[in-house]
């Protein structure tokens, strides 16, 4: 008898012992199941073998015995090596000693391919090889709780838009002029023109809330970040929510508020995950409104006090950021940036013309903006002159005048990071881990 090799794609929900996976095991306590993986881990001693299966939802001690699996399966198991492929049949019994609280005891096997010299042992690889093999590393137990944590984080992001009356409208990927400054465009040829891959879905979101009042665009965004530093991508995921009739405190509400639903809800659902890669929660459970929120100025305060060098008109680095976030048990909002070190489009503060309506959010533990947002300006004649200023090409943003023209409101907004988010969650210091193929200046491949 052979076992079943394919699998009912959709899972019922019903106790079919063929939708088991590892995640739900404990659905099936007592019964016979079927598990299609790969070998994470074998070994034997004598007439037992025990086989570490993973299936994608997690990792299972499976314990085989000659007497059940039969003599020639049972010895073919053993010479198994890693990442070989396999489906299995066997009984789901509770066990203590497990981490998820149940092993199975196999009564068939049947191999699918059997691998040799899996690259990636049990040895320490440097960063670089590992990056190489990025399409295999993806299966190690923390990689794969890494991207099953990134999934929660995407999908708890569009819950909270989606059941907040927010629409998601996607702003385009191929452009024709630039939102965040012209210095880290990627330029592509574009028919019998050129466009750029956008930075930002920013100003098409603006168009959007005109339409549809609140609405979010969520997507990959692309900079040509000549920096090699563990904060930055070349093609990073941002969420983009735009409200119109919303100031800068309305946004600062909106930010905080999103973030505790996002950080709370992943460390709800994804704890097991969040233990393989040995996060302290105590921190995170921590990240509750509401968030402290301090002027530019007084963080430049702070950072005097602490002995570094700072005047008004500097933007902040990964240190700067670092020191303010130090002072605080949470995510800290530092509004009201000078506006010259800021984008054109950002609202100027009525009560200091020097400074504009922005927020950027720092995460604690050193990991810096995980969220850039303003009111943005409204009025045609000031933003005809900061497009003027900034040395923009006035024709390409003949449409983005035009939501100032027609109907304008005060509105605001702010994008949040997807990777940095991921990497300050799960405790990661590098954003390459937190993307599956991570685009950065010096990696393309795989
Ligand atoms: O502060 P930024 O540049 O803001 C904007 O793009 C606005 N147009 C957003 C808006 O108001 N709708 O970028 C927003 C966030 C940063 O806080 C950071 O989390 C992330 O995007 N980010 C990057 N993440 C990884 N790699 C990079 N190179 C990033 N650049 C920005
Ligand atoms: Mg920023």
């Amino acid at each position: 008898m052979s076992l079943k090799i394919l699998r009912n794609p959709i899972d019922s929900g019903a106790e079919n012992p063929d939708d088991a996976t590892i995640e739900n095991i404990s659905k099936f306590e007592g019964k016979k199941v079927i598990l299609r993986g790969w070998v994470q881990n074998i070994r034997s001693s004598g007439k037992i073998a025990f086989l570490q299966l993973r299936d994608g939802t997690g990792t299972i001690q499976c314990v085989a015995a000659p007497n059940d699996v039969g003599e020639a399966k049972f010895e073919h198991l053993k010479t198994l090596s890693l990442e070989s492929s396999l489906v299995i049949q066997g009984s789901v019994k509770k066990d203590d000693r497990s981490k998820i609280g149940f092993e199975i005891i196999l009564n068939d096997i049947e191999i699918i391919y059997k691998t040799e010299d899996w690259p990636i042992g049990k040895k320490e690889h440097g960063v670089a090889f590992l990056m190489e093999n990025r399409h295999l590393w993806l299966r190690s137990s923390k990689q794969v709780a890494l991207l099953r944590v990134r999934a929660e984080i995407v999908r708890a992001i569009r819950d909270y838009f989606d059941g907040r009356g927010f629409y998601l409208v996607d702003s385009p990927i191929l452009t024709p002029n630039a939102c965040e400054g012209t210095s880290t465009l990627f330029e592509t040829p574009y028919f019998d023109s050129k466009a750029y891959l956008t930075q930002s879905g920013q100003l098409y979101a603006e168009a959007s809330a005109m339409a549809l009042s609140k609405v979010y665009c969520f997507g990959p965004t692309f900079r040509a970040e000549k920096s090699k530093t563990r904060r930055h991508l070349a093609e990073f995921w941002m969420v983009e929510p735009e409200v119109a009739f919303m100031d800068l405190k309305g946004d600062m509400d909106l930010a905080e508020d999103f973030v505790e639903y996002v950080v709370q809800r992943t460390i709800r659902n994804r704890a097991y995950e969040l233990s393989i890669l040995e996060r302290d929660l105590s921190v995170l459970k921590n990240v509750k409104k509401p968030f402290p929120r301090i002027r530019y100025e007084e963080a430049i305060d702070i950072l005097l006090k602490k002995d570094k060098p700072a005047k008004f008109g500097d933007d902040f680095g990964g240190d700067e950021e670092t020191v303010i976030s130090e002072q605080f048990d949470r995510p800290v909002m530092i509004h009201r940036y000078p506006k010259h070190i800021k984008a054109f489009y950002m609202k100027e503060d009525p009560e200091d013309s020097r400074l504009c309506l922005c927020v950027d959010v720092i995460a604690p533990e050193g990991v810096g903006e995980i969220i850039g947002g303003s009111q943005r300006e409204e009025n045609l004649e000031i933003l005809r002159k900061k497009i003027e200023e900034h040395k923009l090409p006035p024709a390409a943003f003949d449409w983005y005048m035009d939501l100032r023209k027609y109907g304008s409101v005060p509105h605001a907004g702010f994008g949040l990071g997807l990777e940095r988010t991921v990497g300050w969650i799960t405790g990661v210091p590098h954003v390459r881990e937190t993307a599956p193929f991570p685009r950065m200046m010096d990696k393309i491949y795989p």
